[in-house]
């Protein structure tokens, strides 16, 4: 088939690849031309493991991109996978997508024939019926249900294996309102369900999909927090946390996934989407207690190492290696890493911070251009009076002799994942 997608971010490119990779014809539509020049010279413009190469394989041949509307014209569907940022009291932002869907529907004013519009973005339910339509209706004078049709298919992507769970998805979520548009959508996923060896695929209205993607991230968030409200009793009883989330995880019902205790959640989705669902549920009159609690404890537990550290040293004066600053391990992200609540307190408590993390230096760098920043976890630990680990990178799980060049060898670990030994005053939050 030939689609169209609007925004080359994260999710827009991955999809146009991965869409490519399945056999359709694939145009990615973006504002930058940098990113427009990289994709059609064959290269991602973002860090995802297999998306260089899909990219590489398919561009000029199945996947092209262009910064010019009028390319939509030629395709049968339209995804919109732009960026829903959150406002300061966690309401989505939608001026980017309500832009893109002006632009897409002064597009199809000149087209002839019918066109499938799909939100890909996350937007809180019945955005794209109530917000998108209207819009597309208007600038394209097109008539809902006739020759233009709405689709919500929420993506289900994490950073670091987007290209892989894109590809091999647990389930496939179509969002459609008309017979004409749930057979375009299925027509789209067809090839990826067959190669991905028939996943289930959900076939439901438009606000029920567009509500699936926050109860998903929203449980998933809340199963950790949980997770970490357990771990925070287990720590005060002296009871290993981990033996007990092992254990209950063994329960079907359970399951093991999304119960690593520790520091938290970060990353872009699930503080966004959390707070996104609740600001649209209180916007409806209804008080979401349950996932409040699951921000609460989450924003408790950098809180939580702090006090953990302030019992072995003051940071006033300390100087404090913060181990890992991504999000989570195998990505540069920094978006909502729990690093930046623990550099912020330390900053505030008068600690000398001093970051190292694998891959995502530059990234602080640029929020926090004023402390110091090493390259490699023993160079941050050399002279340190306490280190702070904050995301569970692998090759902390081998530090050993590293610690031995620390002033005062107090490690404070957020994610359980350093090795204890002899020689160390080892903390763990959990
Ligand atoms: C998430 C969702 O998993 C994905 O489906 C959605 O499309 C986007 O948001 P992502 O943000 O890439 O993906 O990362 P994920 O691996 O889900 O981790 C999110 C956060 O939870 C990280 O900060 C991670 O460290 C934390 N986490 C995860 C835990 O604290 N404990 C766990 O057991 C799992």
């Amino acid at each position: 088939m030939q689609l169209s997608i609007v925004g080359s971010g994260y999710v827009g490119t991955t999809i146009a690849a991965c869409f490519a990779e399945v056999g359709h014809d694939v145009v990615n539509v973006d504002i930058d031309e940098d990113i427009v020049a990289a994709l059609n010279d064959g290269d991602a413009p973002i860090h995802e493991p297999g998306l260089d190469e899909l990219v590489a394989e398919h561009a000029g041949d199945r996947l092209r991109a262009t910064t010019d509307y009028a390319a939509i014209r030629d395709t049968d569907v339209t995804f919109l996978a732009l960026p829903t940022p959150s406002e300061d009291d966690g309401h989505i932002d939608l001026s980017i997508m309500k832009a893109g869907a002006r632009s897409l529907g002064a597009t199809l004013a000149e087209k002839d024939g019918h066109h499938l519009v799909v939100t890909k973005s996350t937007v809180v339910p019945t955005t794209t019926e109530a917000v998108i339509a209207p819009i597309l209706t208007e600038e394209s004078g097109k008539t809902l249900g006739e020759d233009l049709d709405i689709g919500m298919n929420p993506e289900f992507l994490r950073e670091g294996s987007a290209v892989e769970d894109f590809l091999a998805p647990d389930k496939v979520v179509l969002g459609s309102e008309t017979e004409r548009a749930g057979d375009l959508l299925r027509g789209v996923f067809d090839p990826l369900v067959a190669r991905a060896g028939d996943p289930p695929v959900v076939e439901t209205g438009v606000a029920e999909a567009e509500m699936i993607k926050y109860a998903n991230n929203g449980f998933l968030a809340a199963k950790i927090s949980l997770a970490n409200d357990i771990a925070n009793i287990c720590k005060e009883y002296d009871i290993d946390s981990a033996e007990v989330l092992d254990a209950i995880g063994l329960d079907h019902r359970i399951g093991s996934s999304f119960l690593g205790a520790g520091v938290g959640w970060g990353g872009s989705c699930f503080p966004k989407d959390v707070a996104a669902i609740i600001a649209a549920a209180r916007d409806v009159g209804y008080d979401p207690a349950m996932l409040q609690a699951a921000v609460e404890v989450n924003d408790r537990q950098p809180v939580r190492l702090l006090g953990r550290l302030r019992e072995h040293v003051d940071p006033d004066g300390a100087r404090v290696a913060v181990l890992g600053l991504a999000f989570k391990p195998g990505t540069d992200d920094i978006r909502n890493s729990r690093a930046i609540p623990l550099v912020d307190a330390l900053l505030d408590a008068g600690a000398e911070v001093v970051g190292y993390d694998p891959v995502a230096t530059e990234n602080f760098r640029e929020r926090y251009p004023g402390i110091e920043y090493a390259d490699s976890a023993d160079a941050a630990l050399d002279g340190a009076d306490a280190a702070l680990v904050v995301t569970d990178w692998p090759e902390f799980a081998d530090l050993g002799s590293e610690f031995d060049g620390m002033a005062t060898p107090v490690v404070v670990d957020g994610r359980r994942i350093v090795t204890r030994r002899d020689g160390i005053v080892y903390e763990s939050l959990v």
